[in-house]
């Protein structure tokens, strides 16, 4: 029977697998090839953008501290992740998760609040590359107007690049270009050569003096240095670590699951946590963290930092490859956006439009479309730091969500096969929800207020379609 908290069966969504021709998929990779997968979808604009912002406003140098808060969170959290996606082997999602086991409702709440992660998530990751291919056209002595290159909340009109972008992944996607898998492994491998090549050669070039004191006092206000703002610079540089759970999606593909995706996303996880903590003592090492606060170039901190070296020749090639790994990042996200809706337009809680698929590309292509208006919106308006918070909200509640799930599902489906099981149940996902949650509450109030609009906004849609067209 139809209603708000019934399930969608696990016997229709193992064959929906089957019809999408996810049967056919072959076992073939191991626990490397997972975690090149994570890393690939991992590092990007929280890294090369954020960690500036967080040490210009919240922690100082301590933006390290904050980097390994939001890793604790994650990989309880992922360890989650881990069991349902070995249990519904479907490239999905938690909002495919959820369906299965909390209800059509919650199902809902998380794939409207999936939007946040993945298309919000989509226009933070395209307003860093404009800001980072801002500065590449200055090494050239070319320089974007500044109405033409921010937001009408930053004093400029328009953020073009940020929307041109947005506009040239949409319409590959809606295309149907599938990035080989070669390009892929290039891109990964030029992100992690540029944050080793950052380290390494920063490394001497510290300045001890810029790492004192390591946390700033709180300036009087929550979040704003001292611990405090370590918290909530942990909860903003959450985005940085969004992507893992890409991981789990590939669970049908892995060869030994049980042993392979908790390697997978907790490897992943760990070589990144290790990664940004070092990219983050070198950045706030080499300058003071005050520099990375200007308004042009809060969002480029790679750049004013190797100025702090005699490396400045390496900028070019650098910000090359960040702005070929951004294009990586935004294309992924936008693809996992489509994704979550044409399930959602599958099971009937949104309009059909959002599954039609191309007669000859074979994509959802009018929802590519849409979604290119929505995400060129945000990207071209709206600062970079709101969608960044959005995005670390939203993907929080998430999270959290999925935590929740497992402990409902062990009780509800005690006996359902898994080929990985979280650890500790309850144990795991209370921590999981308890470390998010902590985030999420450090995080400022007006982004709460978002949250909230955005899921008040989720269930007035829900009440006037989803719940009337629903299959399930
Ligand atoms: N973690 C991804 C990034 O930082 C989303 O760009």
């Amino acid at each position: 029977m139809s209603g708000h908290y019934s399930r969608k069966p696990l016997a229709t969504l193992l064959a929906e697998a089957k019809d999408q021709g996810a049967g056919t998929l072959v076992r073939r990779l191991g626990a490397p090839s997972l975690v090149a997968l994570g890393i690939g979808a991992i590092i990007g604009a929280g890294l090369f953008s954020l960690t500036g912002v967080v040490a210009a406003e919240h922690a100082g140098p301590a933006v390290t501290l904050s980097f390994i808060i939001s890793a604790v969170g994650c990989a309880f959290a992922g360890l989650c992740y881990a069991e349902f996606a070995s249990m519904i082997p479907i490239a999905g999602s938690a909002y495919t998760y959820s369906f299965a086991t909390m209800g059509r409702i919650w199902a809902w709440i998380i794939g409207w609040d999936l939007v946040l992660e993945y298309a919000v998530g989509a226009a933070m990751v395209s307003i860093s590359w404009s800001q980072y291919l801002n500065k590449l056209l200055q090494m050239y002595d070319m320089h974007l107007p500044l109405a033409l290159s921010a937001g009408p909340f930053e004093g400029g009109i328009l953020n073009l690049p940020a929307l041109l972008i947005v506009m040239v992944m949409s319409l590959l996607l809606a295309r149907g270009t599938q990035q080989s898998a070669i390009v892929n492994e290039i891109i990964v491998i030029l992100k992690v050569a540029v944050v080793l090549i950052f380290i390494a050669l920063g490394w001497s070039y510290i300045n001890p003096e810029n790492l004192v004191p390591y946390i700033p006092d709180n300036t009087g206000s929550f979040g704003h240095f001292g611990w405090s703002g370590v918290l909530q610079g942990a909860g903003i540089i959450f985005f940085a670590y969004i992507g893992f759970d890409a991981v789990s999606t590939a669970a049908q593909e892995a060869k030994n699951p049980a042993r392979n995706m908790p390697i997978g996303i907790l490897g992943s996880l760990a070589i990144c946590t290790v990664l940004y903590v070092l990219f983050g003592h070198v950045m706030t090492g080499l300058a003071p963290y005050t520099e990375f606060g200007g308004a042009h170039d809060k969002l480029a901190p790679v750049a004013t930092a190797i100025a702090h070296t005699p490396y400045v020749w390496l900028q070019q090639a650098i910000i090359i490859a960040i702005l070929a790994g951004f294009s990586s990042v935004i294309l992924v996200m936008l693809l996992g956006q489509s994704r979550v809706f044409y399930s959602m337009s599958h099971d009937g809680l949104l309009p059909k439009v959002f599954s039609e698929v191309h007669p000859k590309y074979r994509t959802p292509f009018k929802s590519n479309l849409l979604f290119m208006v929505f995400v060129g919106l945000f990207a071209a308006f709206v600062p970079g730091k709101v969608v960044g918070e959005m995005t670390s909200i939203g993907t929080l509640l998430a999270f959290i969500l999925v935590s929740v799930g497992v402990i409902v599902m062990r009780r509800k489906m005690p006996d359902a096969p898994r080929a990985f099981r979280t650890p500790l149940v309850p144990w795991v996902p209370i921590l999981g929800i308890v470390v998010c949650g902590v985030m999420m509450l450090a995080l400022p109030w007006d982004t709460w207020l978002r949250l909230i609009v955005w899921l008040v906004i989720g269930m007035w849609v829900y009440f006037r379609y989803g719940a009337k067209h629903s299959k399930f």
